[in-house]
């Protein structure tokens, strides 16, 4: 750990209150290859070691949840060499971190249309699901193929299933039943959302799950991002009042 590091931990440490579970935008790969004369995928491959570095961060301080943005339904359209070279990275990610995260007390939750993945991509799902499975010190969740209005009608399915089959009465649907039919349902909702590169937009990631997380947008782009960037953000987030629509006592 860097003498940065560790003085920014200590100050999150004296103030007491990390969030517990951080939500990632990690935006920024293309501009960083870009910057650097290189190839998009580049800038993919790059921005690897900053998704490790998070993680680490994420233990470090006590944070319980981590979700990552990795690829969502839009980023499909995006041209065939660059989705095929981002699916390669996921499998080679999961091949080379899966036994480090299990033995850190990770477990990964893979979430989204994942029946879009290649066979090899879906196995590497099944695979770091599988080996992280006991991790109890950082669910790390990753989207994948993810959007979240496509979240959100595929709650509203599940729930008129269970109407159809008499399972629920359509006036028993309140927030916590529909709550229950989301990706995160196993998780509570992000306390703090980053964006990277600077970019000032949701981009359709956890359009229910936002609602009261306080936004921290990041210039830095996202291969840059490294441990003292989470914890400036976990800094800022502790000097946030967080008033939920109440008045401050
Ligand atoms: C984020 O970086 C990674 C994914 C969306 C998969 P980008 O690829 O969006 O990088 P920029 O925004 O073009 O710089
Ligand atoms: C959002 O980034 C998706 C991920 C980070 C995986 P994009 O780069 O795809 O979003 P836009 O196009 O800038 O909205
Ligand atoms: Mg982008």
């Amino acid at each position: 750990m860097t003498d940065t590091e560790s003085d920014l931990l200590a100050r999150i440490r004296v103030h007491g209150a990390v969030p517990r579970h951080i939500a990632i935008i990690m935006d920024g790969n293309g501009r960083w290859a870009r910057e650097r004369h290189m190839p998009r995928p580049f800038g993919h491959r790059s921005g690897m070691k900053a998704v490790r570095a998070v993680v680490e961060g994420c233990l470090e301080s006590g944070v319980e949840w981590l979700s990552l943005f990795a690829f969502s339904q839009e980023n499909w359209q995006r041209p065939e060499t660059e989705v095929s070279a981002l699916m390669s990275l996921l499998e080679e990610f999961i091949a080379r971190e899966a036994a480090d995260l299990a033995r850190q007390g990770v477990c990964v939750h893979v979430h989204g249309d994942l029946d879009r993945l290649s066979p090899a991509a879906a196995a590497a799902v099944e695979r770091v699901r599988r080996e992280t499975s006991g991790g109890a010190r950082l669910g790390l969740n990753l989207f994948i193929s993810y959007g979240g209005r496509a979240e959100l009608v595929r709650a509203a399915r599940l729930l008129a299933t269970d109407v159809l089959q008499g399972d629920l009465l359509p006036e028993e649907i309140d927030e916590a039943q529909f709550r229950s039919r989301l990706f995160t349902a196993h998780c509570p909702d992000p306390d703090l959302l980053i964006r990277t590169s600077g970019e000032q937009r949701l981009s359709n990631f956890l359009l229910w799950q936002v609602a009261y997380a306080e936004l921290y947008i990041s210039s830095v782009l996202w291969p840059d991002f490294d441990r003292a960037a989470l914890y400036e953000a976990i800094c800022d987030f502790q000097r946030r009042d967080r008033r939920f629509g109440r008045v401050t006592p």
